[in-house]
């Protein structure tokens, strides 16, 4: 396995390599993860894992400075996965324009890609900017690497949708996959951000989950108005002790808000636990 952190580098090993798959990440990596190289394994010869911390998609508040950073342990996971390389560029190498000299980074100098107004709901409401942050560094690297095929996570749904339209409306010719969300035994979505929880909110933080699958239960029941049993589960999350960002039922494939006539459904929640912030959703047909 290579690990390259020079655009230059990888455009060399990557020239005559065949199929490419790709798997972009921050780093800190957990089995859900792992799971998208093994499916990206599964789909070509040469798999390519990216791991940077996209200063571009967090906001001014957020864990930009904090987020986890575990390269050599991230490193060996990979290798004994079977990537073949490991892109880890530097914020320099991957916004040159934006870096001057002594000032740390000038993001306003930063061409973006402009995400449709569907990232400015959901995750986006709180989060303003995120998804072009997310849209803008993943354009980069699909130019960068140039796969065939990229494999996201539906954990992060919103993303995926978001990544799917980029790709869509920007004609680029590479194929999205999506993997499953890989869970702890508990039901708890395995997250970099799980780190952030004390021993008591790890016990506590499978709540999320269990509500959406309970909710998701009486709606295949047919037992209730969608609006409502989402209204219920975030009043019963905040007597738990969350602070609910949303949960909200959507549409699979336009993420628009669910109609009773929408048969594949999305319920989709955010909610902070102290400060950590977690999201999860389950995506289902009734
Ligand atoms: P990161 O949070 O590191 O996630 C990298 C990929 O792993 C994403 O596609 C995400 O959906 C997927 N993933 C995370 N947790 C998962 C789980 N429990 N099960 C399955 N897949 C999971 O998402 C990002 O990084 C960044 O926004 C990025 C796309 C790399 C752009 O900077």
């Amino acid at each position: 396995m290579e690990i390259i952190a020079s655009i230059r580098e990888l455009r060399n090993s990557l020239n005559n390599q065949g199929h490419i798959a790709f798997v972009p990440t921050m780093g800190n990596l957990h089995d859900g993860h792992l799971k998208l190289v093994d499916i990206a394994k599964q789909h070509a010869q040469c798999v390519v894992v990216s791991i940077f911390v996209n200063p571009l998609q967090f906001g001014p508040h957020e864990d930009l400075a904090n987020y986890p950073r575990t390269l050599e342990a991230d490193c060996r996971k990979l290798q004994a996965a079977g990537a073949n390389i490991v892109f880890t560029p530097s914020v320099k190498e991957m916004y040159p324009d934006a870096v001057s000299a002594g000032e740390g980074l000038n993001l306003r100098q930063t061409m973006k890609v402009t995400s449709p107004p569907i990232a400015n709901e959901l995750c986006g409401a709180s989060r303003p900017g995120h998804f072009d942050g997310v849209a803008t560094v993943v354009a980069k690297l699909f130019n960068i690497v140039q796969p065939d095929i990229a494999v996201f996570g539906k954990k992060d749904f919103q993303q995926l949708f978001i990544i799917r339209e980029l790709v869509k409306q920007f004609n680029l010719p590479i194929e999205i996959i999506a993997g499953d969300t890989v869970r702890e035994p508990s039901g708890l979505a395995m997250s970099s951000r799980n780190g952030y929880l004390t021993e008591t909110q790890k016990n506590q933080a499978a709540q999320l989950y269990k509500m959406l699958e309970s909710i998701v239960l009486r709606v295949r029941n047919g037992t209730a108005e969608l609006g409502i049993l989402a209204d219920a589960a975030s009043l019963a999350l905040k007597e738990l002790g969350w602070d609910v960002d949303y949960v909200s039922f959507r549409n699979q494939t336009t993420l628009m808000p669910a109609t009773s006539e929408d048969k594949q459904l999305i319920v989709l929640a955010a909610a902070k636990l102290g400060t950590t912030r977690l999201i999860d959703n389950i995506d289902f047909l009734r």
